[in-house]
């Protein structure tokens, strides 16, 4: 198949001409895909099962990892759940445009296809103009997961989508570099308690703001057990997959703040010059701060430490240009699990493997 590119720069005068011919493919079943606030999207008309099978073939996904349906408006919610659930109206109420999803009992009309076979739905309302756009003017929801192949870290540039996607999907709608750069948070309103299955930019503090309780889905705390089972399907993947061995050295934030005596990065160095000496070719995931503490191996800086917006838009960049130089390894700093820490450091452990290093 031939994949056809468009650029639009201009957020703020997008006219329906710009997106009517990829409206016009979403409508008749096919892919499209685009930028959101978070991350791009691989887009299809979320009502349509065929159109939902061919976004699982072009990512080879496994049909169970149910999608998340993109809405553009409030009225849109109501027809594709069962109820709203009060924790869900409020969290609507305070985040939505915005990157949280909202997991709630699923209507008559939201296909199986759709949902992995789930009587629940996943419902996002993306802020970015683009996706709004889309969305308004294709006159149904879009579902629309990461538009990259399976176990790729999520797409952040129009360029890593068509790595992905070229020759598998009709459009790709480049709107540069996307804000965010990690995935939506996902909260389960439809059980008793709501419940946290992916943190994301909405962080887990803001939640709490807003409807008091939260619960956390275990799984987003360390590697699965027998006994645990995620409530996000797509939580127990190996997601975000590099394809170097990625390892997590982690220890107290004040150690990585004291470059000069800081055991997190002699740790990091020997880690780097072992393999060095083994002939394998290695990457370093540090920070502004410590970049120059590292003598050897490929050296990339997610950003200022104390600046977690920087280095959650720059992670999935730099894991795809490391899998781009082809290291072997990866040896990464780690982040304090607040905020927006959460997210990151759920990625990258979900990167590595849970292969963390504790000092
Ligand atoms: O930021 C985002 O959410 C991006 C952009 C494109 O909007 N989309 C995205 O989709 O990250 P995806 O498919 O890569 O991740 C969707 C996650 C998966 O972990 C899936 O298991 C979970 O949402 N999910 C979807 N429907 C669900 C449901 N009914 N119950 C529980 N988890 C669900
Ligand atoms: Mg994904």
């Amino acid at each position: 198949m031939e994949t056809k590119l468009i650029q639009i720069e201009d957020f703020e005068n997008i006219t329906d001409d710009m997106l009517l011919e990829a409206a016009g493919i979403i409508q008749g079943g096919g892919l499209v895909a685009f930028p959101t606030e978070t991350v791009y999207g691989l887009g299809a008309n979320a009502l349509d099962e065929e159109a939902a099978k061919k976004i699982y073939a072009a990512k080879g996904r496994p049909s169970d990892n149910p999608l998340i349906a993109h809405i553009a408006s409030i009225e849109e919610l109501a027809p594709l759940v069962a109820e709203v659930p009060e924790a869900g109206r409020k969290l609507a109420k305070a985040y939505w445009p915005g990157p949280l999803t909202l997991v709630f009992p699923k209507s008559e009309k939201v296909p199986y296809g759709t949902t992995g076979g789930l009587e629940t739905v996943a419902v996002r309302m993306p802020s970015h103009p683009l996706a709004r756009k889309l969305i308004a003017l294709s006159g149904v929801p879009i579902a629309a997961p990461s538009a990259n192949l399976s176990g790729r870290p999520s797409p952040t540039r129009a360029e890593h989508v068509w790595q992905d996607m070229n020759g598998r999907i009709e459009m790709v709608i480049d709107g540069g570099a996307v804000c965010i750069g990690v995935e939506s948070t996902i909260v389960d309103v439809s059980g008793e308690v709501p419940t946290l299955l992916r943190p994301g930019a909405i962080t887990l503090e803001m939640l709490k703001d807003t409807i008091g309780g939260v619960e956390i889905d275990p799984a987003i705390l360390g590697p699965l057990g027998e006994d645990i089972k995620p409530k996000a399907p797509g939580m127990k993947y190996r997601h975000y997959a590099p394809k170097a061995e990625l390892v997590l050295v982690e220890g107290r934030e004040s150690e990585v703040m004291n470059p000069e005596s800081s055991n997190i990065i002699a740790e990091i160095n020997r880690l780097a010059a072992e393999r060095l000496q083994q002939g394998y070719q290695v990457g370093i995931l540090c920070t502004d701060e410590t970049r120059d503490c590292y003598p050897q191996g490929t050296i990339r800086s997610l950003g200022r430490r104390d600046s977690e917006q920087d280095v959650a838009h720059n992670l999935f960049a730099l894991l795809r240009e490391f899998d781009d130089l082809a290291v072997d390894y990866i040896f990464s700093e780690s982040f304090p699990q607040n905020h927006l820490g959460q997210a990151i450091m759920n990625r990258l452990m979900k990167a590595a493997g849970y292969h963390i290093i504790k000092i």
